[in-house]
């Protein structure tokens, strides 16, 4: 090397012939040292575009841009996202492959920006796969979310929901539409105020000015009720079933809902409201739930973050990489279902083909909450608070849309679930006993 250094010396920029040299150097010793590794075999995806990859490609319904590149590519496919790279799962069998047979693997979840919201990523939705997340999981399935929880809270719920027919009426007899979105919130946030705080948060409907103090409670529980992601994903539910009733044309609608009418009339009477308790004699109601959340899931992308490489389906996929389990797809893979994009709740029922499949992270058809460890902590809430509260606005009100309207503004927007873009707002009248509609049954 001494020659060299002369001449170094006599060029305008040593700096940028020392820097080739090293290049060189870097070059030469990366391919002895890795000269017996083989290519890296990964999935097959879009090009994309240089420097942002895919990222165009995903359009402002990513779930859907997606589905329809896998069937393109196949159900496991590869896309360069900017600077991650990301792998998708759009068929049961590929999401059993990453949530059940390399589970341990993909139990994190990429630090998304919305994630920062979330005590910093650091909540039960967001932590890494460890010990801070796992005592999360044990108190909340034990005070929050678990079965015997679930029991002791039965009478807020009951009490909560008592409270929105009562204001449900209120608008009603002043002629007035009805917006769910606000309606549903109120309830959810008083039945986690009561859960959390002891203390409800909001009166259905109200309109008056607030104290600080109130505003504080309330900011607080917003960032709970934020972490917990419930409120977004039960507007979701309404949602879906609205979109549905406009989908399908009026008669499917009335004879579905003639059909879920007629089965709770015959359970539960017409002088009484929906008790929790009166759920599993209402199997038709539990279908019509289901079929919603398989064609409309709240959470139509599910996040997870390979921890080590691994392989799947016989491609490489390094450590690193972001997965989004595409369960909007996996709802409506015509491989599974028979007629996916007909809305058939009988489907779920006795009778029906797939009778046998349930949400609860076992059966890869329809893992609507998810699967493996990273599975929905709130699953056996949210299922119940779907049938439950959907069950009782079916029964105890008659709905028109308002000034006569036929037509619904079906737009969806993606964002940390998918939700309907124009709230629903509806005309509602009472069909019960008078006696139903208060939050404390006689
Ligand atoms: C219909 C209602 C709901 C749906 C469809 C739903 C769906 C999901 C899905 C798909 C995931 C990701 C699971 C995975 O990575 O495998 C999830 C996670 C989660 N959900 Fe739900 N969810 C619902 C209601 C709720 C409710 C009511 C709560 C709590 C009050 C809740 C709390 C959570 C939490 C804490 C996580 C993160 C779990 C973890 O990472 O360990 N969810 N949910």
């Amino acid at each position: 090397m001494a020659p060299l250094i002369p001449i170094i010396d006599k060029l305008p920029s040593r700096e940028i012939v020392l820097a080739v040299l090293l290049l060189f150097i870097a070059r030469f010793s990366h391919s002895y040292l890795f000269r017996n590794r083989r290519p890296l075999r990964l999935p097959a995806g879009p090009k994309g575009w240089p420097i942002v990859g895919a990222l165009p490609l995903l359009g402002d319904k990513p779930h859907e841009a997606l589905a329809k590149m896998a069937k393109q590519y196949g159900p496991v496919m590869y896309l360069k996202m900017g600077t991650a790279d990301m792998v998708t799962a759009s068929t049961p069998s590929a999401a059993q492959a990453f949530l059940k047979t390399l589970d341990a693997n993909f139990s994190s979840r990429p630090k998304i920006t919305a994630a920062r919201v979330t005590y910093d990523a650091e909540d039960m939705v967001f932590a890494n796969y460890g010990p801070s997340w796992k005592l999360l999981r044990k108190l909340s399935s034990l005070h929050l979310l678990g079965g015997k929880a679930i029991e002791d809270w039965t009478w807020v719920r009951e009490q909560e929901v008592g409270h929105i027919l009562q204001a449900m009426c209120g608008i009603s007899s002043r002629g007035k539409p009805v917006v769910m979105p606000e309606m549903l919130s109120c309830t959810l946030a008083n039945i986690l105020g009561q859960m959390i705080f002891s203390r409800r948060m909001f009166e259905p409907g109200e309109s008056s000015p607030i104290s600080s103090r109130t505003l504080w409670w309330r900011i607080s529980l917003w960032q709970v009720v934020l972490t917990l992601e419930i409120i977004y994903r039960s507007f979701r539910c309404w949602d879906g079933h609205s979109i549905e009733c406009h989908r399908m044309g009026t008669c499917r609608v009335v004879s579905i809902l003639n059909r879920a009418l007629e089965e709770m009339d015959k359970v539960i009477g017409r002088e009484r409201r929906l008790y929790e308790s009166d759920l599993p004699k209402l199997p038709y109601l539990q279908a019509l739930c289901k079929e919603i959340l398989r064609k409309h899931p709240s959470t139509p992308l599910i996040p997870r973050l390979a921890a080590e490489d691994c392989q799947v389906h016989g491609y490489d996929i390094p450590r690193g990489t972001r997965l989004a389990v595409n369960v909007w797809a996996i709802g409506r893979d015509p491989e599974t279902w028979e007629n996916p994009l007909e809305f058939m709740p009988e489907r779920f029922l006795n009778t029906g083909k797939s009778a046998g499949i349930s949400p609860w992270g076992n059966d890869f058809e329809l893992i609507l909450f998810g699967a493996g460890r990273r599975i929905c902590a709130g699953m056996r809430f949210g299922m119940l608070l779907v049938e439950y509260i959907l069950g009782t606005l079916v029964h105890a009100f008659d709905w028109n849309l308002p000034n006569g309207a036929y037509e619904l503004n079906m737009d969806e927007t993606f964002g940390l679930t998918l939700q309907k873009a124009v709230p629903l707002s509806a005309i509602v009248s009472p069909r019960l006993s008078p006696s139903a509609y208060v939050p404390y049954p006689i």
